[in-house]
């Protein structure tokens, strides 16, 4: 006959098991035992663990993206500019070792050589659009218009092919030589680009972090830790002046935004080269702080 008390037992023993893996977790965090240095790798385990969540993660978020035709020589030659611009510091290129942030960090971010085979064409996009949180790997979204991101992924698609000097010749910065090879095009920013659609709040709330706004500034709906480099943002929808200068309206506020130093000469707030459409939708997001 099973004791009464067996349930009972079997019940106490899972919380007591639970309160000491809290009770260990608690030690790990307050107790600072977790070694944060980039000096101390993962062990082996850890890093395999890291990597199949990042992989799986991709896969399933990237799994309904339609890639266009990438076989288009002059989207592979705008993409090898990107990629010399925005890529090549932390990952490398073929001869070309990545600059000293790229080197030392943790995760190191590979050579994108044989990215590939490791990654369809859609992931790939996936990956430079969104980036991967607590990697180091930034988010492009912000920072390369949709053309751009797929040439990269087209020059990425390409790149196991390049030899050193075809890599060289095909990211040179001189004009064309006498031989009139094409010098790769610029990576065309998007910021001249007319707003697509008026201000949208939740278009807003993501364009925030992406621009660093919440490194300096409190803002409520946007996680941080809380800086004071600039004045807390709650409650700037209802201030009658914005930085104590512009009449606070839609159309000052993105002047401020994106034209800060026109606006006050020696203000402490930085340009942040944001585009006028992403400046609508933060525009729009800030409106809301009441
Ligand atoms: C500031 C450094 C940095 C820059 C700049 C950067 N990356 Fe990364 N990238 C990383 C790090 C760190 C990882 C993560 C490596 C890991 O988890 O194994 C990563 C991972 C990746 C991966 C996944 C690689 C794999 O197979 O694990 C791809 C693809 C990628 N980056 C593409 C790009 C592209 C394209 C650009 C340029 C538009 C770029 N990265 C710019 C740091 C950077
Ligand atoms: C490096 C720090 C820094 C960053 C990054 C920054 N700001 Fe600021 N911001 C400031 C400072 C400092 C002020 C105060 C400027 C002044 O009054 O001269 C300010 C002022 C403002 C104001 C006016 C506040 C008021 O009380 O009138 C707004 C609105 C604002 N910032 C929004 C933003 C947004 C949106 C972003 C991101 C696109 C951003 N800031 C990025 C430092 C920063």
């Amino acid at each position: 006959m099973l004791p009464m008390g067996a349930p009972k037992t079997v019940l106490l023993t899972v919380a007591a098991l639970g309160l000491a893996g809290a009770a260990a977790g608690a030690l790990v965090v307050y107790g600072g035992l977790y070694n944060v240095a980039a000096t101390v790798q993962h062990t082996q385990p850890v890093h395999s663990l890291l990597e199949t969540a990042m992989h799986q993660s991709v896969k399933l978020r990237a799994r309904n993206i339609e890639p266009p035709r990438l076989d288009d020589e002059r989207l592979v030659m705008r993409g090898a500019a990107c990629f010399r611009d925005k890529c090549v510091q932390c990952h490398g290129a073929p001869g070309v070792a990545q600059g000293d942030i790229g080197k030392s960090m943790q995760p190191l971010p590979g050579p994108l050589v044989d990215a590939r085979h490791h990654w369809k064409p859609r992931e790939l996009y996936w990956i430079t659009r969104h980036g991967i949180k607590m990697s180091g790997m930034p988010a492009w979204e912000h920072r390369m218009s949709e053309e751009d991101l797929w040439a990269v992924v087209a020059f990425l698609a390409r790149l196991p092919d390049l030899t050193p000097q075809q890599y060289a010749e095909a990211t040179r910065t001189e004009p064309p030589g006498v031989q009139g090879l094409l010098a790769a095009p610029a990576c065309g920013a998007a910021s001249g680009a007319a707003p697509a659609h008026p201000g949208d709040v939740r278009r807003g709330a993501r364009a925030i972090f992406q621009y660093a706004c919440n490194a300096c500034h409190t803002i409520p709906g946007v996680t941080s830790s809380s800086p004071n480099v600039g004045p807390p943002l709650e409650g700037i929808g209802g201030r009658s002046l914005i930085a104590g200068k512009l009449a606070n309206t839609p159309d000052n506020m993105v002047r401020w935004l994106r034209h800060t130093h026109e606006v006050d000469r020696l203000t402490a707030m930085p340009e942040m080269g944001v585009t006028e459409q992403d400046a609508r939708d933060i525009a729009a997001y800030l409106a809301t702080l009441r």
